[in-house]
This record gives structure tokens, C-alpha cells and sequence, in this order.
């Protein structure tokens, strides 16, 4: 059973293939410190598998020449430092030396041999000069170990976290030991001096992951509820579920965060500019991949809005008053300053007559709850009352997870209609303002006009559209004839191509349309990262929706055989397959252009807690179905035969009906077309999915999508992630 070998082995299988400056000198680096071996400026540390290196580095572009005590990626040509020791006091020369104390603790002095840094533990007896020794593991963690005592470790970096957050590595808070670890930023991307930003998790009020700068908050997840953080969309909730471990343990009064693979590949990082993101390395473009940062949008942003209003990135403006309030400051607000919320309408019965049973509650559904909430032990039928009874409580809400949650005073960093939301916050409100009896008719008038309005402002648009289409037209003609134009003349190189003619039939876009449908790319727009670059939703100037695919630049190939090789998939039809809608070359700029998917991929329902309930057995087989009919296309009913390469849930997506659609089909091809098809050495697909012969010798065929298809059934129907942990630290697969 080859593919059992640990997900670690065929890393270093591809390091090794990757990096081909890998040399005998690197590979046989020390890997410990001792009494009797420090290590000087000039040399460093490996780790055994040569992942990690530890010695000292200056930060690339910094000015000055100041020398840092540091853990790096080793071969990643980029330099990534994941941990500094001497971070707010660096050396000025060459002259430091690490090395294990008198006293048995790894101490950094410069060259006048004064303290720079030290580990600063109290040895439990007596120290001797050999008593401890230091060493950098496998996943890039620095441990002082006693030599007696069973080895015990005094102390450890990952016990003293920087700004990245590596695999094993475990970050949280424990009331009961007071430990708390937190990811603190450097000050600049040149300067690894300690930052204003820290990121970490909160115990009270609510258990919730922060980002502050100082000490605001400029960032909160919203409360944990067991399975998720209440206030993260899909996109971002999805990151937690995907690759850490949550684990609260009331008990103990912990609630830690920690990765849930192994690969040391991956990091979280949080950079100067106070974004959380996590990056992975691209063994294809040999360049950190980033997925999703948080904050993500204006709304994530801590108290975007002010009190008593809510946040939307949907709505213009984004910030909206709750039911029942107005702005503050309409001068203010009408300008866009949004800081100073909005107050109540009517005072609330409490207030006036002391009773609060004058009161009501408004009701909005899939809300980011507000900052602070209050835990209580009513049930969900005692909530209201209880809120009710208390006269500074301004709302409610309950979630099985979480149970009854109460909040005093203002009600800040809400956001509205969360498109993964499950909890609905109730707002207290005088219960004039809250009869729906009352309000229902005044209501009824205000939507009758407004949509009569809108309907006379529709035809209105509606015939101005089409006056000025018409003398659009030819505008749009002559951009496209100069399109093709330039097409021909960078094709017109090799006119015997057999394809050539087939250029025109491919719809082409203009950058500058694509840009602007995506709002130029912004990270609001950003639908997911996949193999070959950042996936984007656009919405072209007539209204149709699209998703755009950002080709990373390091594709290696000519520009005639991406178009060919794109005309020939664009023409690939099948009601499995994502339809290739166009695509767009300009300059660097390389884009393709897929038809909207509004349900996402398969990964998004099948490994959510919460979600995966609407996958009933039917719609699984249904799913299962449609992709063997998809797949078989690609290998044997199409013009082409096709193998994907990278079948996994994240590529599989699904239309209203919850039909699949399998993506990224032909890319591989598009991008090994110059490749002997039958071994190749860049090995591209997703670790857990490829079959052993592929990961491991880079030969592929059609059974290796089919070993592909095996794992990806394997977790539609036990909705369990192949590369999460299973008993006896297995996976799904080696489990099963
Ligand atoms: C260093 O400077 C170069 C040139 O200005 C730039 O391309 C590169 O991104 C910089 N690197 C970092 C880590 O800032
Ligand atoms: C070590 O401990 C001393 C005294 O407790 C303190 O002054 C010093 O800043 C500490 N050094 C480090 C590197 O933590
Ligand atoms: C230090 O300890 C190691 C292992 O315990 C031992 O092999 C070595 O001889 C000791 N060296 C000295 C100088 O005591
Ligand atoms: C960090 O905070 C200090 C004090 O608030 C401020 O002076 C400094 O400009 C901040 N630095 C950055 C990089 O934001
Ligand atoms: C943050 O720290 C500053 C100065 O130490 C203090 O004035 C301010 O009140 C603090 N803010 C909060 C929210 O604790
Ligand atoms: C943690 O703190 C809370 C509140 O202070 C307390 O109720 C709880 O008992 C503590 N848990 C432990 C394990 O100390
Ligand atoms: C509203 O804000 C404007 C601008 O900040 C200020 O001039 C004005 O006095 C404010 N009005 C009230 C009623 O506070
Ligand atoms: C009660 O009224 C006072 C004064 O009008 C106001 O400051 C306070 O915020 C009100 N309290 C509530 C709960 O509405
Ligand atoms: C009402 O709520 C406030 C704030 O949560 C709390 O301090 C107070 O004890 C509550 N009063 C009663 C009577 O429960």
C-alpha cells in the first residue's frame, strides 16, 4: 500500500524534484546546539527533513545591515521567515554568536559577548554546562530539551508564536493556566520589530477569534458556536473548517486553534498591514499562494458602522440603520460618516414607565450578532422574557450551539443577511414600532409606490438601453475588430496551424471589461484560488454574470497554443462541464472566462457541518452520476481525450439544481501541452487525490482520474474530508 506513506514523504519527494538547487552542503547541516557547539553568523541550522533552517538573517530590501535570529524556509526561494528571536534587537555586524548558556539557556550575544536574547527559563535543579541542548524539528519548531530528566522540554518557539502560525502548531487561550498564545504582526515587510497588530482568540464575553491593532479590536469572528464562527461568510468559515482544528474544551476553560494537516507547506501569517491570511507554496509557480484575507470586506472592518446599524456589503450605502432607529447625525451620515450610528425613534416603555413589558422585538434574519454578547442558560422559549425583564438589555438571540444570547447598550459590528447566516438577532424596540398589525398597511402603501416606481424607472431604462445600444453598436464592433486583429497578428506566426481558423468562433473580452466587471479584482469579488490562479465573479456591463480566472503568469507556454488549446475546449459541450464562455490575453494578462456558478463547489455543502444536511442519498447519487457522465466525456465521447489531473469536491460545481459540474477541465492540458503526456515531472493535483503511480514516478493516464474519483466518492458519502485525521491518525483513505 504505497499511497500510504505519509503525506510528509511525498512532499519531500516533490521538494526534491523542485528544488533543484538542492545541495550536499544544505542537506547536511547540523541540526542541534550544544554546549560545546554554537553556532556562529555564517552558519546555520537544518532541520532533518530540510524544511526549515534556523541561524541568523537579514530581511531582504531592509536598509541597514542588521543581523536577526531566525527559523526560514529553507528552499523557498522567496525569503519566508515564520519566527524571530531578537526581534527588538538586532545586531549590527556579523559578530553574534547562539549558543547554550552557563545556565542552560539558548542565549544570542554580539561580539563584545553582551546578551542580545535569551530563553530566559530557570532550570529545575542545579544547572551543569551540559545540561541542555537545543534542536530544530521536522515542522520548524525550536526546542531547549534537558539532557537528564527524560529530555524534558524547558521551553519552545511554538510555545512563543511571531506572526505565522505553522502545521502542529497550536495557538489559543486556557483560563485555567492563563496561557495565552496570539500571532503578533512584524512593524513592516522589511522590519521584524514587533508590530501593532495581534490576532488571537477571546474567552469572554463570547469565544471569538480577534484581530486588534494595540489594543482595539479591529476584527471579530463572531461567537463560536460549536461547529462555526457565527459571523464569517462561507468563503472565510470554510477556511477554518478546511485546514484547522477548532477545539473548545469548556472543562478546562481552553479553546485553542490548530492545524489540521500536517503539511508544512502551509502557514498562517499574519502581515504588517494587520490581514490574517494563510499562504500555501505552489510547487507549479513556485510562489506563495494566498487564499482569502481577513478582514475581507469593508464590512468586516470592527464597528464599520456604528451603533445600532448594520453593514452590508451588498446594499449602497453599506451601512443601514436597524428597524426602529435613525442617524444620528443625518448631515453626517448622508456624507458617508457612518461612525456615529443611529439613535433610538421612539424611547422604549421601559425607560418612560418602568415596565418593561411595553416593549417588542424586530426580527433580522442571518445576522453577524453584535460585539459583546452576554451568555446566558435560558432556553430558547425563556430568551425573550428574559430580555424583556431586564431594562438595559437592547436584544436577543439564540443558537443551539451558543444558547441564549443577551446584549446591554449599544449594538455594534452588526452585519445584515449573511449569505451562510444562521442566527436571527431580535432587536428590542417600543412595541408601537414592533405590531406588525400597526405598521403592515403603511407598509403595504410604501412598497406599492415604491414598486410602482421602479417599474416606470425600468421602462424608462429599458428604452433608453436600447436607443443607445444601437448607436453603441458599431463602437463595439470596431474594439472587437481590432481585437482579432491583434489576435491574428500574434497567431499569424505559424499559419499552417490547423486551428487557426477557429480563432474567430472564440469570444473574446477585453481586459479592461473583465477588470471592471470584477471590480478590478478586488478581494470582495475573489470566489476561490484554484490550481492555476485566483478565481473572480464579474458582472458584464448587459448583467450577466460570470466567473473570471486569473491564469497565474508562470504558465511556460507559447501564446498559440493557449489559443488553440482554449478554441478547442471552448467548444467542448457537455451538461457536466462548466461551459468555457471566452477568454482574454493582454500583454501578461491571461484570463478565462466561465459561465456563474451562484451554488459554488461541491466541497463548500459536502464538508459543512450545517450545509451538507440538504445532500440527501439521492442528490449524492445524482451527483456521483453526473460526474462519471462528465468524466467519461473528457476520456472518451469528446474530440479530445481529456485528463483532468485535479478531480477533487473544490472542482466539482454545482448549478441551482445541485447538478454537478466538473471545472478546470483542460487546463492541465492548456498548460503541459509541450509535455510527453505520458510521465511528466511537474506533478501538479492535490496531495490525497493522486494515485500512488502518479505522485510518486509523475505517471499519468486516465486511472488516475478514476483513483481520483474513488477518493472523491469516498468522501460524498461519508462527508468527511480525505485529509482530515481519522482514528489511529489515519486518513479517510488508509481508514476506510
Ligand atoms: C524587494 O524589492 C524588490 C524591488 O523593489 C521588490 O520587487 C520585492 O518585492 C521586494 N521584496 C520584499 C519582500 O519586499
Ligand atoms: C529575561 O528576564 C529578565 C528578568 O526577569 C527580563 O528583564 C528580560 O527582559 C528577560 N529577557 C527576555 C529575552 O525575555
Ligand atoms: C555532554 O552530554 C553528552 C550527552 O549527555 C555527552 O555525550 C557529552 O560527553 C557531554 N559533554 C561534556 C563536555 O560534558
Ligand atoms: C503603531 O502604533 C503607533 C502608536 O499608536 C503609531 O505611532 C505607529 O505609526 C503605528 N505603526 C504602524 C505601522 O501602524
Ligand atoms: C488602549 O491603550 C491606550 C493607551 O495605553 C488607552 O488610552 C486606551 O484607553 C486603551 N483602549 C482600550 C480600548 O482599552
Ligand atoms: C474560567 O473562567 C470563568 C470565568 O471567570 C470561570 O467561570 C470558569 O470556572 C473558569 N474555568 C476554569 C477551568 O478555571
Ligand atoms: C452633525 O455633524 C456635523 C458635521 O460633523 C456637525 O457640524 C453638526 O453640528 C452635527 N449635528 C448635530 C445635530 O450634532
Ligand atoms: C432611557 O432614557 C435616557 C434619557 O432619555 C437615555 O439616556 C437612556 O439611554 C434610555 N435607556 C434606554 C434603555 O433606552
Ligand atoms: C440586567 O442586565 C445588566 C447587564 O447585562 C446586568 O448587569 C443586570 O444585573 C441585569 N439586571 C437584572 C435584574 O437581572
Amino acid at each position: 500500500m504505497v499511497i500510504l506513506l505519509s503525506r510528509r514523504c511525498f512532499l519531500v519527494l516533490l521538494l526534491l524534484a523542485t528544488f533543484s538547487c538542492f545541495s550536499l552542503k544544505l542537506c547536511f547541516g547540523q541540526d542541534s546546539i550544544t554546549f560545546s557547539t554554537p553556532v556562529k553568523d555564517s552558519e546555520t541550522l537544518l532541520c532533518n527533513n530540510g524544511i526549515f533552517r534556523f541561524g541568523f538573517f537579514t530581511p531582504v530590501n531592509s536598509t541597514g545591515h542588521l543581523r536577526y535570529v531566525g527559523i526560514w524556509y529553507a528552499k523557498v526561494p522567496v525569503q519566508t521567515v515564520v519566527w524571530v528571536a531578537n526581534k527588538d534587537a538586532p545586531i549590527h555586524d556579523t559578530s553574534g554568536v547562539i549558543s547554550i548558556s552557563g545556565k542552560g539557556n539558548l542565549v544570542v550575544k554580539d561580539g563584545l559577548n553582551r546578551l542580545i536574547w535569551s530563553t530566559n527559563v530557570t532550570l529545575p535543579v542545579a544547572p551543569i554546562p551540559n545540561a541542555t541542548w537545543v534542536q530544530l524539528t521536522d515542522n520548524g519548531n525550536l526546542r531547549l530539551q534537558e539532557n537528564r530528566n527524560k529530555g524534558e522540554i524547558l521551553w519552545e518557539s511554538f510555545k512563543h508564536p511571531y506572526n505565522s502560525f505553522l502545521a502542529t502548531m497550536i495557538i489559543g487561550t486556557s483560563n485555567r493556566t492563563g496561557e495565552n498564545l496570539k500571532l503578533t504582526s512584524w512593524k513592516s515587510y522589511t522590519d521584524p520589530s514587533t508590530g501593532n497588530y495581534t490576532a488571537g482568540i477571546s474567552l469572554f464575553p463570547s469565544r471569538e477569534l480577534m484581530i486588534w491593532k494595540s489594543n482595539v479590536t479591529i476584527w471579530r469572528s463572531g461567537p463560536w458556536n460549536g461547529q462555526i464562527f457565527v459571523g464569517l461568510e462561507d468563503e472565510v468559515a470554510l477556511l477554518f473548517l478546511d485546514g484547522y482544528n477548532i477545539i473548545s474544551d469548556n472543562n478546562e476553560g481552553t479553546f485553542t486553534v490548530s492545524y489540521a494537516t500536517d503539511s508544512p507547506m502551509y502557514h498562517m501569517n499574519l502581515d504588517p498591514d494587520g490581514l490574517l491570511y494563510i499562504r500555501s507554496w505552489s510547487t507549479s509557480t513556485r510562489a506563495w499562494e494566498i487564499g482569502n484575507t481577513i478582514p475581507t470586506t469593508t464590512c468586516d472592518v470592527y464597528g464599520r458602522c456604528g451603533p445600532f446599524a448594520s453593514c452590508s456589503v451588498k446594499e449602497v450605502p453599506v451601512c443601514k440603520c436597524v428597524y426602529g432607529f435613525v442617524p444620528r447625525n443625518s448631515t453626517e451620515w448622508n456624507r458617508g460618516i457612518f461612525t456615529n450610528g443611529c439613535a433610538r425613534r421612539v424611547p422604549l416603555k421601559c425607560n418612560v414607565s418602568g415596565g418593561g413589558n411595553g416593549d417588542g422585538f424586530s426580527k433580522m434574519q442571518k445576522m453577524k450578532v453584535p460585539a459583546n454578547a452576554e451568555q446566558t442558560l435560558a432556553n430558547e422559549e425563556a430568551c425573550p422574557k428574559v430580555c424583556l425583564d431586564n431594562c438595559s438589555c437592547t436584544a436577543y438571540a439564540y443558537d443551539q450551539g451558543i444558547g441564549c444570547m443577551l446584549w446591554s447598550g449599544n449594538l455594534v459590528d452588526m452585519q445584515s443577511s449573511l449569505r451562510s447566516g444562521i442566527v436571527d438577532l431580535n432587536i428590542r424596540v417600543a412595541n408601537s414600532h414592533s405590531d406588525p398589525e400597526k405598521t403592515l398597511s403603511k407598509r403595504a402603501i410604501i412598497t406599492a409606490s415604491v414598486l410602482g416606481v421602479a417599474f416606470v424607472a425600468a421602462v424608462c431604462i429599458l428604452l433608453a438601453c436600447r436607443k443607445f445600444k444601437k448607436r453603441s453598436a458599431p463602437e463595439k464592433d470596431r474594439s472587437a475588430e481590432i481585437m482579432f486583429k491583434r489576435m491574428e497578428a500574434l497567431t499569424s506566426v505559424n499559419e499552417s496551424a490547423p486551428n487557426q481558423g477557429n480563432l474567430k468562433d472564440l469570444p473574446l473580452f477585453e481586459f479592461k471589461v473583465l477588470a471592471a466587471s470584477t471590480d478590478n479584482f478586488s478581494l470582495i469579488n475573489k470566489l476561490g484560488q484554484g490550481g492555476f490562479g485566483p478565481v473572480y465573479k464579474g458582472k458584464l456591463p448587459e448583467g450577466k454574470e460570470i466567473a473570471v480566472k486569473r491564469l497565474s503568469r508562470a504558465s511556460g507556454q507559447g501564446l498559440e497554443e493557449l489559443m488553440n488549446e482554449v478554441v478547442v475546449i471552448s467548444k467542448l459541450q457537455h451538461r457536466n462541464l462548466v461551459k468555457l464562455l471566452g477568454c482574454c490575453i493582454e500583454g501578461e494578462e491571461r484570463l478565462l472566462v466561465y459561465e456563474y456558478m451562484p451554488k459554488k463547489s461541491l466541497d463548500a455543502y459536502l464538508f459543512d457541518p450545517l450545509k451538507q444536511k440538504i445532500l440527501d442519498w439521492r442528490t449524492r447519487f445524482n451527483i456521483m452520476e453526473g460526474i462519471c457522465r462528465g468524466l467519461l466525456y473528457l476520456h472518451r465521447d469528446s474530440r479530445l481525450k481529456i485528463i483532468h489531473r485535479d478531480l477533487k469536491a473544490s472542482n466539482i460545481l454545482l448549478d441551482d439544481n445541485l447538478n454537478p459540474k466538473i471545472s478546470d477541465f483542460g487546463l492541465a492540458r492548456v498548460f503541459q501541452v509541450n509535455e510527453d503526456e505520458a510521465n511528466t515531472r511537474r506533478v501538479v493535483g492535490t496531495y490525497g487525490y493522486m494515485s500512488p503511480e502518479y505522485a510518486m514516478e509523475g505517471f499519468f493516464s486516465e486511472k488516475s482520474d478514476v483513483f481520483s474519483l474513488g477518493v472523491l466518492f469516498l468522501e460524498i458519502i461519508s462527508g468527511r474530508k480525505n485529509s482530515h485525521k481519522e482514528e489511529n491518525n489515519l486518513n479517510l483513505l488508509a481508514y476506510v
